[in-house]
């Protein structure tokens, strides 16, 4: 077990103070550790069934920034045989199958000095199961070939397996860069032919999808050695333990008021949360008084700061879509953001706006303005930053860009509205953990 730093935050040098901050919240990298990995235990014990029975493989889907990378890469930690270290692997706009199956390859083999012995004991046959000859010399000159069917590439694959260890986790991430029909149709029929053989490694595949349809296409028949584990949105009590461990580990008292409403801003979305997080450490740390509890000050900074140094390219798409505009396009994507329903009628839109106009002291614009804001913000000239399936409806084209569009809204003043924080009784979440065991 690891030692948990219970130190005061005034106590601890800037060292040690980063060192804590970065074990616990990490904005832009995934989670390995399942004890960071907050609220997502149904869906590992899922996985854990899945790769437990032969010939299955998972699919982990769900929106981008919703933590499909951390969910697959956590598992494959905990499933790789321990003679090893899992493979990870992303897709390339436009990767081909045939690639895709070379990068696994060598990404298995890559650590092997031993390779061209291997080969010559593993040995080379025409067709079958076994490497084609020209395979094999290419893999003793130290070069991993590019299969160019499907049975070669369950060949080399099960060749490099066994050089990397019992029982490899491969995580294919990014699956949905994979655009082409063809080369989905190949990979289904390769995940039905490892399957079918016993080749023994397992997939994890990661991709942003509804459905395994939406990433595969209709390649049905090797549906069935997928387990598809769709990942909703992470709660609000996920969320605020993400921030309490890490107050924990630091010796700082936060008051729950401040963790739900940063997880209400967050709406589900993780990165926002490690975000706020992060600066409102920061800001205790370089008060000089070095409080050891969280005022409305320290907060009001972090989330300033927060707006600040979010994902690039989360900024970027917001102000392609309200920059060189008056200050309407901003508000109305707030009124889109402000309740958590991800597709939303506009005349509840309409409303929202109406209350947020209210908080602001600012007169509600009229309907036709508001209808001319909502139709541009689908336009290319506005980043298409929002997307309309039904008449009426809207929502975000990257729902994470809910998340940005919150704290901007919170730093304007904005309270958001607050009543998906309480489930439908209006009780407030089951206590949560005091202390990181
Ligand atoms: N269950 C979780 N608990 C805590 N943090 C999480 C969790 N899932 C994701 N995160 C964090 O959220 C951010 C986005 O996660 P990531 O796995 O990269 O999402 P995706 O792959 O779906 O885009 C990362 O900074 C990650 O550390
Ligand atoms: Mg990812």
């Amino acid at each position: 077990m690891e030692m948990v730093n219970t130190c005061s935050i005034a106590q601890v040098n800037e060292d040690e103070f980063i060192s804590t901050l970065n074990r616990f919240l990490l904005p832009s990298s995934p989670i390995r550790r399942e004890e960071l990995l907050r609220g997502r235990g149904t869906q590992l014990d899922d996985i854990k069934k899945a790769l437990a029975c032969s010939g299955r493989h998972v699919f982990v889907h769900g929106d981008r920034g919703v933590g499909k990378t951390s969910v697959a890469q956590t598992a494959a930690y905990l499933y790789q045989s321990t003679d090893g270290d899992p493979v990870l692997v992303g897709c390339d706009a436009g990767m081909s199958f045939y690639t895709l199956a070379k990068s696994i390859a060598d990404n298995l083999v890559k650590s092997d000095p031993t390779l061209k012995k291997r080969v010559s004991s593993y040995g080379a046959k025409a067709g079958g199961k076994y490497l084609s000859v020209e395979m094999a010399t290419s893999l003793e000159k130290g070069e991993v070939p590019t299969p160019t069917s499907v049975d070669a590439a369950v060949a080399l694959i099960r060749f490099a397996a066994s050089a990397h260890s019992r029982s490899p986790v491969v995580v294919v991430d990014e699956f949905e860069r994979m655009t082409s029909l063809e080369d989905k149709a190949l990979f289904g029929d390769f995940v039905k032919q490892i399957s079918d053989q016993s080749v023994p490694i397992k997939l994890i595949l990661c991709g942003v999808g509804e459905s395994l349809t939406d990433l595969l296409g209709e390649h049905e028949s090797c549906f069935r050695y997928l387990a598809s584990i769709f990942l909703p949105r992470l709660g609000i009590t996920p969320l605020m333990e993400i921030v309490e461990a890490a107050a924990v580990a630091l010796g700082v008292e936060i008051d729950d008021y401040f963790l739900r409403r940063m997880a209400m801003i967050s709406d589900g979305f993780p990165h926002y949360i490690h975000l706020i997080g992060i600066e409102l450490f920061w800001s205790l740390f370089n008060d000089e008084d070095v409080p050891t509890k969280v005022a409305g000050k320290h907060f009001g900074k972090a989330i300033n700061e927060a707006v600040n140094n979010v994902e690039p390219h989360l900024k970027k798409i917001y102000e392609q879509a309200t920059q060189k505009y008056n200050d309407d396009y901003e508000y109305v994507l707030w009124a889109l953001a402000y309740h958590s329903d991800p597709e939303r009628r506009s005349t509840e839109v309409y409303e929202s706006l109406g209350e947020i106009m209210e908080q602001l002291g600012l007169p509600q614009l009229d309907r036709g303005k508001f209808n001319n804001r909502m139709n541009m913000l689908k336009r290319k000239a506005h980043g298409e930053i929002l997307t309309g399936s039904r008449t009426g409806w809207y929502r975000f084209r990257e729902p994470v860009v809910r998340g940005y569009c919150r704290l901007r809204a919170d730093r304007a003043g904005v309270v958001l509205d607050r009543s998906h924080a309480f489930d439908s009784a209006g009780a407030l979440p089951p206590p949560r953990l005091k202390q990181l065991e």
